[in-house]
């Protein structure tokens, strides 16, 4: 059987509302089977081109009908859920019926569109429920009473390579297992519940199940979507009687997959954090993308020999058949066509580019039944045999150590138990009808409470769930029955008609009271319970309006529907209320900026980061609450001038970042947004561990997500503008320290000198009017750290600065020592910068950069107060807030602009002494031009001729700097001698003097000597 590529399809969204608000740029086109990328950066490149199996335009051109449905307008290209089915999952069904197995997976970043291609949203029904659908109806056209069909339904997430069975309530601590097949070398899920269906509304109702035990898990702080993979696997049997009245099983297994979202780890990875190792967020991913390149390099003949590395993650393992084995496989490609997602959208291309080199080979897996059931008898022998007669000896001398040869033959002996079980099981299994094991599943799937009543919705009050991901939004449905709905933990008495679990969820939460459609709420008090209404924490008892937004504890957010009195206390409102505009909302009261007229990209990008961080911090606080961890975190944006190396010449945008706070003594770390994503997963397990009864109170401290060993702290940073430089000018400062919000920490005593090579300063008569006279020669300064004067009492230990700067044309980071135990501290520190040859782009430099000067304090581990010993983290950080609240009301502002302001000073204020330089160069012209003129009006009559006159004063008039005063020297000479000759070999040794021909300046005895014989004129 000849191989088979596997087939894979793009598919580019709609721009999404935020997009749309931004006016994102489009950067993607189609035409046949080429997709092609364009780089908003480079609008002059040839755009990137790659060609697929299948193009699909689902951008625009598209209109919705009454129902829902998006079909395409006017005869667009628009490509549709039913084209797509058309086009991909008849193809997966008629396979199926032939007794292939086949594979689809969708792959692309967060929001990309991965889920509406696999499973839709609403009436827009994607490729699995369609396929479903039909393969039910394509069942019932079967008039072959000799044929007979099975199906099983199965779904599971992947998080954290751990494995869920997302039908069963039961799933155990860890996940369940998975396993090899020892004979078939194949992986395969232990215990995973495979539920018989004979319907297409069996599937539909076993997916709801499915999906509501994901958006719980969610919820919980388990599994958030865009980190899981969901796998649905779907059996197909064609069990066929022939003549002779024998049956041969024809089967198929249909793997449908929707990937956890693909940001690459640079992205959202946290570079350089020791606890990185530990997070598997995106190991299945990873793995993944090294099986694709692998079986790219195989297929491509590039490389002879390699390992597959399938064993690298579950999802792999998982994926085995699917990846360069037994199955017709199909990938779609989910784009963004936003500028903004250049990065990514291009690496997804890349990825599908290599994924369709992937050669597969896909056998009819049909055989006859009695055959297959004897064989399955057989090999329930031989492991049987296997395990009696002492279970597996491994061969020495194969590399392994003894260790490892144990653990190895302990893992196979498990694998051999695990399949005799799972034998024995289908043996059994196979003694029992198929009406049997399908009538006792559908007695389940009815017990199943289904998605919420639609026909209920329209008449009662209700709370509709809301999450990250749109698929698990709405999923969850709580009616309000007249008279009082209570919320809180299960292990509450008596037990709340609404239970929730989770961070900052009281027993005794809040109550919900509801009559004839007037709702309100209470928060229950002295529990310390925290809910917020539309942002705002509840206190005491508030009425409730249709759409208004309740968040209990820190993930639990509904919506309140309100049938019975539909009217809005905001009209303003949108149609529908999204999981993010309630944490928009959430952001604005918490003094963040949400608007995005008139944002910059690199803004935008800041406000997303922003959003998306906010209810993480808000989550690690509530954690660090429950474990009382005594630490606080909060979102800090760092402006581009605080940036350490920060060039504000260059348009860089703020830095989101997370402070985290130790309560007991004040310490302080900042973390990058990518190490913090990363910490709060791990803090995430950590309370996973906790409420799954673990001891976690003696982890150590390198495990520990909240520990950080101390670190030299961000005092704050002063800018050093550079435009003295271009005229050789040297400027000494004082320069405010700001810290990231802006606000004042203290002054930074520094110079800035031009010098020679070895660090001598120039003399100031070196000033040039026109700084281009210094290109193409080579330039040096020193920069001296003079002293510095913090406020903060805190920073005394010892305190240090650090920048860095380009020195012979390498950037260099550059440290005082540490001075300890002064807050007034002297460093005197000195470093020359060399600019071998001065360009263009270091004028420009020194006319609108700057140097970023970062002002460190050391910090210890001090032993706290007594008395703060005695409280908890939840008490301290209430503490905190009130000490904060004042300067939070009047500084959030400052904390995007404040630095900016800093910045702005500064320069000017370089700006204004340049300026008084240059006044005091034209003050100093115009006096030796009155006293030329004066001279010259002393003169007597026979001497005043215009000529000289004019070379006299045209000379002041248009020197500069050091050339004045040899010029108005020489001149002077001029006039007394009145010798022509005399007057040119002056002027000859002058110029000499004026431009040294070795390209140097003038050394300061020079200067002094032009100073000196410069005073006759004077
Ligand atoms: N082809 C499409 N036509 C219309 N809307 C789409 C299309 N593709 C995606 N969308 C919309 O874009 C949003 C995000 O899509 P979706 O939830 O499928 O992303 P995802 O790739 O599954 O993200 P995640 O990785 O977070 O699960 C949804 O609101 C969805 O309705
Ligand atoms: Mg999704």
């Amino acid at each position: 059987m000849p191989d088979e590529s596997v087939k894979v399809a793009v598919r580019v969204r709609p721009f999404n509302q935020r997009e749309k608000d931004r006016q994102a740029k489009l950067i993607i086109k189609m035409q046949g089977q080429m997709t092609t990328i364009k780089n908003p950066e480079t609008p002059n490149e040839e755009p990137k081109s790659f060609s697929f199996d299948y193009s699909y335009w689902s951008h625009d051109g598209f209109q919705e009908k009454s129902d829902g449905i998006l079909e395409p307008a006017g005869g667009s290209n628009y490509a549709s859920q039913r084209r797509v089915f058309e086009d991909l999952g008849q193809g997966v069904l008629d396979n199926a019926f032939e007794g292939y197995n086949c594979s689809l997976f969708a792959y692309g970043q967060t929001g990309s569109g991965k889920s509406f291609s696999m499973v839709g949203y609403g009436n827009n029904k994607g490729i699995v429920p369609i396929t479903c659908d039909e393969m039910f109806k394509a069942m019932g056209r079967n008039s072959d009473s000799n044929k007979r069909f099975e199906v099983t339904f199965s779904m599971l997430e992947i998080y954290n390579e751990q494995v869920r069975d997302l039908l069963s309530k039961d799933n155990p601590k860890g996940g369940l297992n998975v396993r090899q097949n020892p004979k078939l070398g194949l992986f395969y899920v232990e215990n995973l519940k495979r539920v018989p269906v004979g319907s297409y509304a069996e599937i539909e109702k076993r997916t709801e199940q499915g999906t509501a035990s994901r958006t719980v898990a969610s919820t919980n702080m388990n599994a958030t979507s865009s980190r899981a993979h969901t796998v649905v696997t779907i059996t197909f049997d064609q069990i066929i009687k022939n003549d002779s009245g024998s049956e041969t099983k024809k089967s198929s297994v249909m793997n449908l997959v929707d990937l956890a979202g693909s940001e690459r780890a640079d992205s959202t990875g946290a570079t350089g954090d020791r606890l990185k190792e530990g997070a598997n967020i995106n190991k299945s991913l990873s793995a993944l993308g090294n099986v694709i390149s692998a079986l790219a390099d195989l297929s491509m003949g590039t490389k002879k020999k390699i390992m597959v590395p399938y064993r690298d993650s579950v999802l792999t393992k998982l994926l085995q058949n699917a990846l360069g084995g037994n199955s017709k496989t199909i990938m779609i490609a989910a784009l963004s066509p936003a500028d903004i997602n250049y990065d990514e959208t291009l690496s997804t291309l890349r990825y599908a580019d290599r994924a369709k080199k992937i050669k597969n080979k896909a056998v009819v897996n049909e055989n006859p039944l009695d055959k297959l059931i004897r064989e399955l008898k057989e090999e329930n022998e031989k492991l049987k045999k296997a395990m009696e007669s002492g279970g597996v000896v491994m061969q020495e001398g194969t590399g392994l150590s003894p260790e490892e040869l144990e653990k190895m033959r302990k893992q196979m002996e498990e694998d051999i138990r695990a399949q005799l079980m799972a034998n024995q099981a289908m043996l059994a299994d196979n003694d029992q009808s198929w009406d049997d094991k399908l009538a006792e599943a559908r007695t389940e799937t009815e017990k199943i409470e289904g998605g919420a009543d639609d026909k209920r919705k329209t008449k009662e009050p209700h709370l509709i769930n809301l999450n990250e991901d749109p698929m698990l939004s709405g999923v969850i449905c709580h009616f309000l029955n007249g008279g009082e709905t209570s919320i809180g933990r299960k292990d509450a008495s008596p037990t709340p008609n609404i239970c929730l679990s989770g961070l900052s969820i009281q027993k005794q939460h809040a109550v919900i009271y509801s009559t004839k459609g007037v709702i309100e709420i209470e928060s229950v008090s002295g529990s310390g319970s925290k809910t917020k209404i539309n942002g705002l924490p509840l206190t005491g008892r508030k009425a409730l309006c249709h759409k208004d937004r309740i968040l209990f504890g820190s993930n639990h957010m509904y919506v309140l529907m309100n049938p019975m009195k539909p009217e809005t206390a905001d009209t303003s409102l949108p149609k529908e209320i999204t999981w993010e505009y309630a944490q928009k909302e959430i952001a604005q009261v918490k003094g963040f900026a949400t608007g995005s007229a008139g944002l910059s990209k690199e803004q935008q990008i800041v406000q997303e980061q922003v959003l998306e961080i906010l209810p993480m911090v808000s989550e690690v606080n509530a954690v660090s609450e429950e474990l009382n961890k005594q630490k606080s975190f909060e979102v800090v944006l760092i402006s581009a001038a605080a940036q350490e190396g920060g060039d504000v010449t260059q348009s860089q945008a703020s830095k989101v970042t997370v402070k985290m706070k130790n309560l007991l003594n004040g310490n302080t770390w900042l973390w990058e947004r990518g190490k913090f994503i990363t910490r709060r997963y791990l803090i995430q397990e950590l309370y996973q561990k906790f409420l799954d009864g673990e001891d976690i109170s003696n982890i150590p401290k390198e495990q520990d997500p909240f520990w950080e060993p101390t670190e030299d702290v961000l005092v704050g940073t002063s800018n050093l503008f550079l435009q003295s430089l271009s005229y050789c000018l040297d400027f000494e400062d004082t320069l405010n320290i700001s810290d990231y919000k802006g606000q004042e920490e203290g002054h930074l005593k520094v110079k800035l000198e031009p010098c020679d090579a070895k660090g001598k300063p120039i003399d100031e008569e070196a000033f040039v009017d026109d700084p281009r006279d210094l290109l193409n020669k080579p330039y040096h300064f020193k920069l001296t750290i003079e002293t510095a004067n913090i406020h903060k009492s805190r920073f005394s230990k010892g305190i240090l600065v650090k920048y860095t700067v380009k020195n012979n044309g390498k950037a260099e980071e550059v440290k005082t020592p540490t001075v300890k135990n002064t807050l007034t501290p002297t460093f005197n520190f000195s470093k020359i910068v060399t600019i071998p040859k001065l360009k263009q782009e270091n004028l420009d430099f020194f006319e609108s950069g700057c140097i970023t000067l970062s002002v460190y304090g050391i910090q210890e581990d001090t032993m706290p107060d007594a008395k703060l010993l005695k409280l908890n983290t939840r008490e301290l950080r209430q503490m905190e807030n009130m000490e904060n609240s004042q300067a939070h009301a009047s500084g959030r502002r400052a904390t995007m602009f404040g630095n900016e302001i800093a910045s702005d000073t500064s320069h000017l204020k370089t700006e204004v002494v340049l300026l008084q330089r240059k006044y005091e160069r034209l003050q100093q012209k115009e006096r030796r031009m009155q006293q030329v003129c004066e001279e010259w009006s002393n003169k007597p009559d026979g001497e005043k001729q215009f000529e000289p006159f004019f070379r006299v004063v045209s000379a002041v008039a248009n020197s500069t700097g050091t050339r004045l005063k040899t010029r108005v020297q020489m001149l002077n000479q001029v006039l007394q001698g009145q010798k022509f000759v005399k007057q040119m070999a002056l002027e000859k040794s002058a110029n000499k003097k004026a431009a040294p021909s070795n390209g140097k300046r003038p050394s300061s005895a020079e200067h002094n000597k032009t100073e000196s014989s410069a005073c006759v004129i004077q």
